[in-house]
C-alpha cells in the first residue's frame, strides 16, 4: 500500500464519452487499488445524459472488466460504491445549482473537503464554457480560499497559435495557470520521464549530449492505425502536424534538448523546456525546403487492401489534410548551434514505433572496415557511426551502438549494441501515462503538464507551416499505406547524405 494516499473529490465532466470508459476510469481503478486514493474520495460522472449512479456503475464495470486481467467482482463492488453520476446541461444553470449541491452533500458524507479536482473530457468547444458554468455555480476557489480546485483539459488546445492564445485568455479570466492542467499523455510515460533521468542521473552521456559531438537527432513517432473508429471525422480537421507534432513529438525534443533544471522542481523543468521551444529555428524561409507533408493512398500488403486516406469513414474525399509530417528544424542556442533535429510522424506506417535517436560524428579518421564478398563480388563497409537510442515504445529499451573488432585475423569492423530493455531488468509493470498523470493532478505537481507559454511557443513554430498547408493549391506527397512516408521526406535528409533510420519494434533498439 502506497503511503501517498489522495483524498479529493474527482469530476468527469464528459463522463459518458470514450476517454472516461477507455482510460480515465481504469486508471482511477488502478489508483485505488495501489493504494494511492482513499477510501474516501467520491468519483462523479458528469453528462448532459440521463443516468442513474447504477447506470453509471454498470457501464463504467463494463469498461473496467475490458481493461483489467486481475478484475474482480469484490474489488469492483469496494470501488463502485465511490462512483456517482449527475446529470448536467452546461447551459442550465439551475443543474449547475444542483451539481454543487450533490458534490457538497457527498464531500459532507465522505468527509472529503478542501480538494477537487475537475476533469474535463469533452469536445475542446465545451472547455471554456464549463469552466464559465462552474465559475458562475460559485465553484471556482480563489486564491486564498482553503478549498483548491484543479482543472484539467486535453489536447486540442486551440487549433492554431491565434486559437490557442484566445483559450488560454478566456480560460486565465476565470483561472490561475496553478489551477490548470494540460494534459500531454506522452509525458504521462513512464520512458519518457526516464530521459530526463537517463540524461541527469549519469555521467558519462550528458558531456556528449551537443554540437561537438552530435550529427544529428530523429525523432519518430510512428502509428500503424489509420482512421480506425470514426477518428476520421477530429482528424480531418487536425493532421499530423497538429495531432502529434505539435505537442507529443514537440514535447520528446524538449526532453532531449533541454539544459539540465537548477533543481528537478517543476518550474525550473518547465522554464527549459521553454527555453528550447522558442529557440527553435526554421533552417530556411522556404518552408518546402524543410517542412513535408505527406497523405497515405491505398495499398495492399500480404493480401490485406488497406484504404488510401481520402476513402476513409469521414474523410473528405479531396481532402489534402497531413497524415504524415517530417521536417528538419535547428535549436539556435549554444549546445546544439548547427544540429539538424528530424522530427518525423505519420498514420498507416510500417510499424508503430516511437524512439529518439541521437546519432553521433564519425570518428575523424576513418582506420577500419569490413570487406564483404559475395561470390566475386566484394564491399567494402566503413566505421557506422554511434547511435544512443531511446525506444519509448513498443519494447521499451535504451541502445547504444557502438563499433566492436569483429573475430578474426584481420582488423574487420562490426556494429553491435548495448542493449537495456525495461522488459528484462523490472519485473513491475509499467504504469499507464494516465496513471501517472492522474495522480499527480492529485498531488498537485504539474511537472508532467503544459504551461501556457510552453504552449504557446510550440504553436508560434508549428503555425506558419499549418498555414502554409492549408492554403488551397496546397497537396501533400502521396505514400503508401503501411510505409515509411513519402519520397520527399527520405529526400529531405538525402541532400545532406543522411538518411531516416528504420526503427525496430522490437531486439536491439
Ligand atoms: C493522441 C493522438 O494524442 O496520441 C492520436 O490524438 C495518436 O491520434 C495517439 O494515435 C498516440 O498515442 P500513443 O500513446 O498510442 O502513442
Amino acid at each position: 500500500m502506497s503511503d501517498d494516499r489522495q483524498a479529493a473529490t474527482i469530476l468527469i465532466f464528459g463522463a459518458t464519452g470514450d476517454l472516461t470508459a477507455r482510460k480515465l476510469l481504469p486508471a482511477l481503478y488502478e489508483l485505488w487499488s495501489a493504494g494511492y486514493l482513499s477510501d474516501r474520495c467520491p468519483i462523479v460522472g458528469v453528462a448532459r445524459r440521463d443516468k442513474s449512479d447504477d447506470d453509471f456503475r454498470s457501464d463504467m464495470q463494463a469498461a473496467i472488466r475490458d481493461a483489467r486481467d486481475d478484475y474482480s467482482d469484490e474489488n469492483w463492488d469496494k470501488f463502485a460504491s465511490r462512483l456517482f453520476y449527475q446529470r448536467t446541461d452546461l447551459k442550465d444553470p439551475e443543474d449547475f445549482r444542483r451539481l454543487r449541491q450533490r458534490v457538497e452533500s457527498l464531500e459532507e458524507e465522505t468527509d472529503t473537503r478542501g480538494k477537487r479536482l475537475v476533469y474535463l473530457a469533452t469536445a475542446p468547444s465545451l472547455f471554456v464554457p464549463s469552466v464559465e458554468a462552474l465559475s458562475d455555480a460559485g465553484m471556482i476557489p480563489n486564491a486564498d480560499d482553503e478549498q483548491v480546485l484543479r482543472v484539467v483539459i486535453e489536447k486540442p488546445f486551440g487549433h492554431d497559435l491565434e486559437s490557442a492564445r484566445e483559450m488560454s485568455t478566456e480560460l486565465g479570466r476565470l483561472l490561475r495557470e496553478d489551477q490548470i492542467y494540460r494534459i500531454d499523455h506522452y509525458l504521462g510515460k513512464d520512458t519518457v520521464q526516464n530521459i530526463l533521468m537517463f540524461r541527469f542521473g549519469n555521467s558519462i552521456f550528458e558531456p556528449l549530449m551537443n554540437r561537438n559531438h552530435v550529427d544529428h537527432v530523429q525523432i519518430t513517432v510512428a502509428e500503424s492505425q489509420g482512421m480506425e473508429h470514426g477518428r476520421g471525422g477530429y482528424y480531418d480537421h487536425a493532421g499530423a502536424l497538429r495531432d502529434v507534432l505539435q505537442n507529443h513529438a514537440l514535447q520528446l525534443l524538449c526532453l532531449t534538448a533541454m539544459e539540465p533544471p537548477g533543481q528537478f522542481l517543476q518550474e525550473h523543468i518547465r522554464d527549459e523546456k521553454v527555453k528550447v521551444l522558442e529557440a527553435l529555428e526554421a533552417p530556411s524561409k522556404n518552408i518546402d525546403d524543410w517542412a513535408v507533408a505527406g497523405q497515405y493512398t491505398e495499398n495492399t500488403i500480404g493480401g490485406e487492401t488497406l484504404l488510401g486516406y481520402r476513402q476513409e469513414d469521414r474523410v473528405d474525399e479531396n481532402s489534402n489534410r497531413d497524415t504524415y509530417v517530417g521536417m528538419e528544424v535547428h535549436i539556435d542556442n549554444w549546445r546544439w548551434s548547427g544540429v539538424p533535429f528530424y522530427l518525423r510522424t505519420g498514420k498507416r506506417m510500417t510499424k508503430r514505433v516511437t524512439e529518439i535517436a541521437v546519432q553521433f560524428k564519425l570518428p575523424p579518421q576513418h582506420l577500419f572496415q569490413t570487406v564483404e564478398c559475395e561470390g566475386d563480388i566484394c564491399d567494402v563497409v566503413g566505421t557506422q557511426p554511434n547511435a544512443l537510442v531511446f525506444r519509448i515504445q513498443p519494447k521499451e529499451a535504451i541502445s547504444l551502438k557502438f563499433s566492436t573488432k569483429r573475430p578474426g585475423m584481420q582488423y574487420q569492423v562490426h556494429p553491435a549494441n548495448m542493449e537495456f530493455c525495461y522488459e528484462d531488468a523490472f519485473s513491475n509493470r509499467m504504469p499507464e501515462a494516465y496513471e501517472r498523470l492522474l495522480l499527480d493532478v492529485l498531488r498537485g505537481d504539474s511537472t508532467l503538464f503544459t504551461r501556457s507559454d510552453e504552449l504557446e511557443a510550440a504553436w508560434k513554430f508549428v503555425t506558419p507551416v499549418l498555414d502554409h498547408w492549408e492554403q488551397d493549391n496546397f497537396e501533400p506527397n502521396f505514400y503508401p499505406a503501411g510505409t515509411w512516408g513519402p519520397k520527399a521526406s527520405d529526400e529531405l535528409l538525402a541532400k545532406t547524405g543522411r538518411h531516416w533510420r528504420r526503427p525496430q519494434e522490437s531486439g536491439p533498439a
